[in-house]
């Protein structure tokens, strides 16, 4: 029965350029993927589309820091993307870039269409602005006192205490988060996209488009009326320019969204975004909720274009429990798992986890090691390694007959198909692995009750005929676990000397042919390979001394408030090379070093590692300098009036401290903490080292 095929557009959220992938982005990438390939599957026209999400200012940043374009960035970054989501085996049909012809295209006819609805108004208002920087500061790039609960090392958007939301002006004592200097109020013209006209459409759109848990919160902002989204930003900014508003930019998140349109144009697919045929559905983590049930529906609906039919929501990925942290080695990039664990492995224990809600999911890297070795390959590999060696070995690598017991055993597999199928439609992975490892379970018991170990040393022809069921019992659990992990089916399918499968091979048998040589489809894996992975993943903890830096989770960007959530509210993490032995002289000549005198020495409170340093480093001036010595020196004094080496051009790093202004250089025992570390001394203050 030839069912109608579907079209369908499915987008996974556009992952920023200034930032690796990592164990918790994939999260989303690797479950969109196990849906659109079980959608490719069952034969259906579906489509993945992506890109890299290139705009705002930490891109500006992050690559004026390096010293190159933010275009140079971006193309650096695309190509790492991409590679990583490949050997992830995250297959896109296309994976575009925000900064492409069509996408600057698409936002300019978004911004008129919303122009001409009447839904884009002008307002002045006071905004931060860094002298010293010379821009006016994001949300995220200010820090100060909450206005509302008094708490300090607040960010301009929201209060991490009370949970309160604020205009970034409302700050007490503001500090640029870049450079330290205390901001000053200038006034900005910018444009606002007002969605209280669509407050009825929106409140009535929310319920059926996503689960009730992420709507129910929705909701929640409907009881007053929608405030206005902030849409531009002021130059120097990294995106496109407003036409007609010179030195004004589109937000980030306005031209992001309208990414994944872009890309689908690139693909040569434009067309079916607007089909009223095909279906098109958002994959998105829980802190992105806001601009894609909120902002995006209402912008496509003011430019005329279809919204989407369902956004799916995941949550956080934790590890062992915790937030993923840098410095307990458990904030892990996609390479770093990479170079330690096969894919297949994460991609086998994610879906085994997910079960298609909001909540968070635990990467549990014990269970994780226990799991895959006992299901995946304990369980289901084992069918076809026992059964496809025996086979290869002993009865020249021939499949025989189905009897009764093994077609019993072949029709049980054949009968969940719908089952399974199901719990994929609706992204119920976890759901699926169980079933598939209740076939596994089923399969092992015929192979041990016919002990085709014993069979082989009498009976051939018998032991012939259970291996037979074995491997078609094999084959099916393959066929469905297809979409978890693709390269591994493929695998089995050339053992079974077929070209393609799709859902319908189920059907099929293998009977009276010869079976492929039996290639090695997963190996069991050790717990040394993932503690090899975590103490790669390790960053000292006098360099991830900023708690803020790590994986901030959804705790601001979900917020309620309409204005602002800058593109810095981000997780970023760092990429942290790993040592290597030798660097190249160009990068030795990077670093600018110099002698300076220390001209203060404190302790930093509740801090057990850092000391803060006031650096006077004569023509350069004085800056300050937080250095995890206080153990080799608990005597702060002592170190006034010493000169000492400090790396000058390290980007400023923002501890949760406060700002570091480069690094002092100390010579010691590595890694010797509490034993004693001395400055090197040279000439004069500023003096360039040679
Ligand atoms: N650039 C925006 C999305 C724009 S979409 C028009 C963005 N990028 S991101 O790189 O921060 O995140 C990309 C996706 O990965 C988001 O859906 C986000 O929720 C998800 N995740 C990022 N870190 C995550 C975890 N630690 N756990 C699970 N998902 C996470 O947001
Ligand atoms: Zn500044």
């Amino acid at each position: 029965m030839a069912e109608k095929k579907r079209k369908i557009v499915v987008t996974s959220a556009l992952p920023y350029a200034n930032g690796d992938i990592h164990l918790g982005h994939l999260v989303e990438y690797v479950q969109t993927d196990f849906w659109v390939r079980y959608q490719k599957l069952r034969g259906n026209d579906c489509v993945y589309v992506c890109a890299d999400d290139t705009h705002g200012t930490p891109i500006m940043i992050r690559a004026r820091q390096e010293g190159i374009t933010p275009e140079e960035l971006i193309a650096r970054s695309h190509a790492v993307h991409l590679k990583d989501f490949t050997d992830f085996q995250v297959k896109f049909d296309n994976y575009y870039t925000t900064n492409s012809p069509e996408n600057k295209a698409l936002s300019e006819r978004f911004f008129a269409a919303m122009e001409a609805s009447g839904a884009i108004t002008a307002k002045t208002t006071p905004q931060l602005y860094c002298e010293h920087c010379r821009m006016f500061l994001p949300d995220r790039y200010v820090k100060g006192v909450c206005p509302k609960c008094g708490a300090d090392n607040q960010y301009g958007d929201s209060c991490d205490r009370c949970g309160s939301t604020y205009g970034a002006e409302e700050l007490g004592s503001p500090r640029c988060t870049t450079c330290g200097a205390t901001p000053v109020v200038r006034d900005s013209e910018h444009l606002y996209f007002e969605l209280e006209p669509q407050h009825d459409y929106l409140e009535k759109w929310i319920p059926g488009h996503t689960t009730s848990d992420v709507s129910n919160k929705l909701l929640e902002w409907f009881k007053e009326p929608l405030r206005s989204w902030c849409i531009s930003r002021d130059a120097p900014y990294f995106g496109f320019e407003i036409p007609g508003h010179k030195d004004k930019y589109f937000y980030v998140w306005v031209d992001a969204p309208i990414g994944y349109i872009a890309s689908l144009e690139n693909l040569g697919r434009l067309d079916m975004w607007n089909d009223p045929e095909a279906e098109l559905y958002h994959f998105i983590g829980k802190d992105i909720i806001r601009f894609h049930c909120l902002f995006w529906p209402g912008m496509l609906r003011a430019a005329g274009f279809k919204g989407p039919d369902k956004v799916f929501v995941h949550g956080f990925l934790t590890v062992n429990g915790e937030k993923m942290s840098k410095s307990k080695g458990t904030f892990v990039n996609a390479r770093t798992y990479l170079d330690h664990l096969p894919a297949d492995a994460l991609r086998y224990y994610y879906a085994a986890k997910l079960g298609g809600t909001v909540d968070d999911m635990d990467l549990n890297l014990t269970d994780f090691v226990q799991r895959v070795n006992s299901d995946l390959v304990g369980k289901i590999t084992n069918i076809a390694s026992r059964g496809g060696q025996m086979l290869q070995k002993k009865l020249d690598g021939r499949l025989g007959s189905l009897d009764a017991e093994g077609a019993a055993l072949v029709a049980r597999c054949r009968e969940a198909s719908e089952t399974i199928a199901r719990f994929y439609e609706d992204r119920r992975f976890n759901q699926v692995v169980v079933e598939i490892c209740k076939l596994a379970d089923a399969a092992n018991e015929y192979f041990d009750s016919r002990s085709p170990w014993r069979t082989v040393k009498t009976d051939l022809e018998e032991t012939r005929t259970t291996l037979t069921a074995a491997l078609n019992a094999f084959r099916i659990i393959a066929i469905y676990l297809k979409p978890i992990l693709p390269d591994y089916a493929d695998k089995a399918m050339k053992l079974f000397g077929e070209t393609e499968w799709t859902w319908e091979s189920v059907n099929a048998a293998r009977e009276n042919c010869a079976l492929g040589p039996y290639e090695y489809l997963a190996s069991r894996i050790e717990s040394k390979q993932v503690d090899a992975m975590i103490a790669a993943a390790t960053v000292k903890p006098a360099d991830s001394g900023e708690v803020a830096h790590e994986s901030r989770a959804s705790k601001n960007k979900g917020k309620g408030a309409t204005d602002g959530g800058s593109g810095a509210s981000e997780p970023q993490p760092k990429d942290v090379p790993p040592l290597k032995s030798e660097i190249a002289f160009p990068d030795f000549e990077k670093i600018d070093l110099r002698v300076g005198v220390v001209a203060s020495c404190e302790i930093v409170p509740k801090s057990s590692k850092l000391l803060k340093l006031e650096i006077d480093a004569g023509p350069l001036g004085r800056r300050t300098i937080f250095s995890g010595i206080r153990g080799a020196h608990p005597d702060p004094a002592e170190l006034v009036g010493k000169e000492v080496v400090f790396v000058a051009n390290l980007a400023p790093r923002k501890m949760s401290v406060g700002v570091s202004e480069g690094m002092v250089l100390f010579a010691g025992e590595p890694g010797a903490c509490g034993g004693v570390l001395s400055p090197l001394s040279s000439a004069g203050g500023g003096t360039p080292v040679t």
